[in-house]
């Protein structure tokens, strides 16, 4: 069995401590390596090792060009080892083949995108009066601390990783325990190999209760990012208050396609495909509800089963496969009594609803309609295969039921009417609002939550305020 170990310091380390993690290909159900679980001495010697790097001022002094070169390195590494490393995460996290290549090269252009912002980190200055020259300056935290979920255990540590090494940070990476392997061995590989100066980047693995808790509650951690659950997210931001630190929180989603009676058919079932059966369903941002006008209810439903139908089940490197299993038992469980809870409380399922006969965490791509916005299945994220779909008359219905849960991440409206497209886009509670599709971003995009799907936002250029402060000078003349 191969052990992976944490990478501190520039250095593949045990844990002081002898608790390991078995992790589990998800598709076969096998033990397919094991990592240290840290406990809190390891992740207080990785917050040192990030402090004295900091302090050293290796980065932050470093030449912007040259900072920025030294992430198009980290690129270059991430690119060359997509084959591998993609391999890898494909049997953990048990995602498409080509998705987990992907990741790889998605990191990799993460680092690129905020290459380009390391000399464009620019202040102010301000008129004070004329016996004060009055300027601003943005600087990085120190040691920041990224704790990262399953779902892209790659993509989701460079999004947050490349900016806050670009602002100049420090960073401690505590990778979700479900999916540690990739990371901690070809992505920390690729770091090394990059030359990237001992202590910049460290990455512990290990359980968020002792891991991740140790490294939110690190005093010398100075800025704090999570992606995950709600619940996890709100006991983050209650570690961050009790330190006054500042944290980017981006948590689940239960995000709402509206369709509207003129929309085209066929865009919705291809946006469906990708928008709940990608990645299981197990994407924040994922479409998990539709809610479509009664006019076109039947035909819409119609062609959904059909879809259903056609999807193809099995684990992300076999040819031809859409529908991969979720990462765990335990969220197949949780997918199941979903499930079940929707039938008892009046739902009718136009397809699937149960587990796949095999070994593995299959479920069904499942579509539920009649759902009602009180129940439970319109109401909380279920992180899986599992679309809910409820029906409406009016427009302004149509938006209430949309908003009408705690969460706010994506929304998304099919129409051919773009006077209609626009209103409905200015209604929606959403961070991102797709229109006739789903999942358009790109890294150059902002992204994010309204309500409890979190705050502060990833991507883009104004993502890399979130790792700088702003000191204000102001010199006598
Ligand atoms: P989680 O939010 O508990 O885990 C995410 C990360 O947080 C992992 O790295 C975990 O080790 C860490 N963590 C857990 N407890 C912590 C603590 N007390 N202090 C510091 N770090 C901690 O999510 P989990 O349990 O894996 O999945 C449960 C549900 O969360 C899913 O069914 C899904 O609904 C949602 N989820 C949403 C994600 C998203 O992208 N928005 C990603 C992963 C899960
Ligand atoms: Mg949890």
């Amino acid at each position: 069995m191969k052990k992976y170990q944490h990478y501190i310091n520039g250095e593949w380390v045990d844990s002081t401590g002898s608790e390991t993690i078995a992790v589990v290909n998800p598709a076969t159900e096998e033990v397919i390596g094991e990592i240290s679980a840290a406990n809190k001495d390891d992740i207080d010697q990785a917050v040192a090792a990030a402090k004295v790097a900091y302090e050293s001022r290796v980065l932050v002094d470093m030449n912007p060009m040259e900072r920025a070169k030294l992430m198009r390195s980290i690129a270059d590494e991430l690119r060359k080892i997509s084959k591998d490393g993609g391999a890898l995460l494909c049997e953990e996290n048990g995602k498409l083949l080509a998705a987990s290549e992907y990741e790889f090269l998605d990191a990799a252009n993460y680092f690129d995108y905020y290459s380009g912002l390391t000399d464009k980190i620019e202040g102010q200055t301000i008129p004070v009066n004329n016996q004060v020259m009055d300027y601003t300056l943005y600087e990085p935290y120190g040691v920041s601390g990224h704790i990262v979920p399953w779902n892209f255990p790659i993509s989701m540590l460079a999004r947050s990783l490349a900016c806050s090494f670009a602002a100049g940070n420090s960073t401690v990476i505590k990778p979700a325990e479900l999916t540690p392997l990739a990371t901690t061995s070809f992505f920390a590989q690729a770091v090394h190999n990059a030359g990237v100066p001992k202590g910049l980047i460290n990455i512990v693995t290990g359980y968020g209760i002792e891991a991740g808790a140790a490294l939110t509650s690190n005093l010398d951690v100075a800025q704090i990012t999570f992606t995950g659950s709600v619940k996890t997210g709100k006991i983050i931001l209650h570690a961050a208050a009790e330190r006054a630190v500042p944290a980017v929180v981006e948590l689940g989603g239960k995000s709402a396609a509206v369709i509207l009676p003129d929309a085209d058919i066929d865009k919705v079932v291809n946006a469906t495909k990708v928008g709940i059966f990608s990645q299981a369903g197990q994407i924040c941002s994922a479409m998990s509800r539709m809610i479509v006008h009664k006019s076109i209810k039947d035909e819409v439903l119609d062609k959904l089963s059909e879809l259903a139908k056609s999807i193809k089940v099995g684990p992300g490197n076999e040819e031809g496969v859409d529908l991969t299993p979720v990462i765990s038992e335990e969220q197949l469980q949780k997918v199941e009594n979903y499930a079940r809870s929707g039938l008892q409380a009046g739902a009718t399922a136009i397809s699937g609803g149960n587990r796949v006969d095999r070994k593995g965490y299959f479920f069904e791509p499942t579509i539920y309609a009649d759902v009602r916005p009180d129940m439970t299945i319109a109401q909380e994220e279920i992180f899986g295969p599992f679309l809910s779909v409820l029906d409406y008359e009016d427009h302004e219905e149509a938006i209430h039921i949309a908003n009408d849960t705690d969460y706010g991440l994506a929304a998304g409206v099919f129409t051919k009417d773009v006077d209609m497209a626009t209103k409905t886009a200015a209604k929606l509670n959403g961070g991102q609002v797709y229109v006739n599709s789903w999942f358009t971003g790109s890294i150059a995009t902002p992204f994010g939550g309204y309500k409890q799907s979190g705050y502060s936002r990833e991507k883009g250029q104004q993502a890399i305020k979130s790792y700088l402060q702003l000191k204000n000078v102001g010199i006598q003349l």
